[in-house]
């Protein structure tokens, strides 16, 4: 399926909306975390390898977009009820690059209304759950200008491929559970332009629990975009790219057999290799804390004292994942009360878990 010819050509029927038509659309998209990382890219936000990510439920974005066709292109964005240069400028040209798929785009007023359940450039991806609340929203819009009654499936392989434009992570964010992104020769169905859903894997992982640890609050001293950037000069890139397509396969065989130490084995090492690529990049970087490191070991301490399938991940920031089934909540949040929350910023965790994908509001 090459999806940018489909979306060009559909492009091309719904170039101008009815002057004067106005409306309102909302969405609820959640973060996502990633098992196999994602880390370096092409032209176009297309992978260099693919990727599969958990869906979070109580880390969101909700995004409302007022618009109304005829007013060129007028753009209003509040965060969190506020004005932001910074974000507003980044969705500007976001607009920008989409609207050769949606045209209509540069003839509308949109008047954009976003807040987040957690706080943002904190480790959690939350660009992923704002571009994907904002793609599902313009895809919308382009239903309603142009009366168009696309499947559900249809709908959101659109969004995700729009949302990708955005934040490449976001193309995941939107489906129920698990989502691959990225071509992947045991995935059938994968592709490097859209996210598919996952569906054959065993139900422990349908209810893991995901707490995060902010050990650190402040703003990333390297951006992803940068970070993404460096992959292209970086000598163990190759070498990344194929552990990745490799652990795609692992991570298949685990997540059927329900195996939930090797599980923890495997992304770990995920998490690992993602910081290692940092390290080894021109010039190197870290964002660990000294709390990223203290809280690693704890949590590989007491998985091997206790035998309790708990561990880490790591986003492209300090703080910690920590990622364990359903049956051990008890135990777990007992641990992380008495041994982990020292570590982190005013005592702060999100308690999160899998869940059910974006939502209309
Ligand atoms: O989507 P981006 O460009 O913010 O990149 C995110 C990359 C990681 O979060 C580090 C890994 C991933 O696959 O989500």
């Amino acid at each position: 399926m090459n999806y940018t010819k489909i979306y060009t050509e559909q492009a091309r029927r719904y170039v101008k909306a009815i002057n004067g038509k106005k409306g309102e659309v909302a969405w609820q998209s959640p973060s996502n975390i990633a098992l196999v990382k994602y880390w370096g890219k092409r032209h176009n936000q297309i992978p260099e390898n693919p990727s599969i990510s958990f869906t979070l439920s109580e880390s969101y974005t909700q995004t409302r977009v007022l618009y109304e066709v005829g007013m060129s292109g007028r753009l209003i964005f509040r965060f969190n009820g506020q004005a932001n240069p910074v974000f507003g400028k980044r969705i500007n040209s976001y607009l920008d690059n989409i609207s050769v798929f949606f045209p209509f785009i540069t003839n509308i007023s949109l008047e954009i209304h976003s807040t987040n359940s957690f706080p943002h450039s904190s480790g959690i991806a939350s660009s992923a759950s704002a571009f994907s609340a904002l793609a599902l929203c313009i895809c919308q819009i382009e239903q309603q200008l142009f009366g168009l009654n696309e499947s559900p499936e249809a709908f959101f392989t659109k969004a995700s491929f729009m949302a990708r434009l955005g934040s490449g992570s976001a193309a995941r964010s939107l489906f129920p559970e698990m989502a691959l992104w990225g071509k992947s020769a045991f995935y059938p169905q994968s592709s490097n332009e859209v996210a598919i859903v996952l569906t054959d894997y065993h139900k422990v992982f349908s209810r893991f629990h995901d707490s995060i640890l902010l050990i650190d609050e402040g703003q990333k001293t390297v951006s992803s975009t940068v970070g993404h950037g460096l992959m292209h000069a970086n000598p163990y890139a190759k070498q990344r790219f194929q552990q990745a397509n490799n652990h795609i396969a692992l991570l298949q065989e685990v997540l059927k057999s329900g195996d939930v130490m090797r599980f923890a084995e495997l992304v770990e090492q995920e998490a690992l290799t993602l910081h290692a690529m940092m390290l080894a990049s021109s010039p190197g970087y870290l964002l660990f804390k000294p709390g990223t490191i203290a809280v690693i070991d704890k949590i590989r301490n007491f998985r091997n004292s206790n035998h309790v399938p708990i561990c880490f991940t790591l986003d492209a920031g300090a703080n910690v994942h920590c990622l364990y089934p359903e049956e051990n909540e008890h135990a777990v949040k007992k641990f992380i009360e008495s041994e982990l929350l020292a570590y982190c910023s005013q005592n702060k965790v999100i308690h999160d878990k899998v869940g059910e994908g974006a939502v209309q509001i």
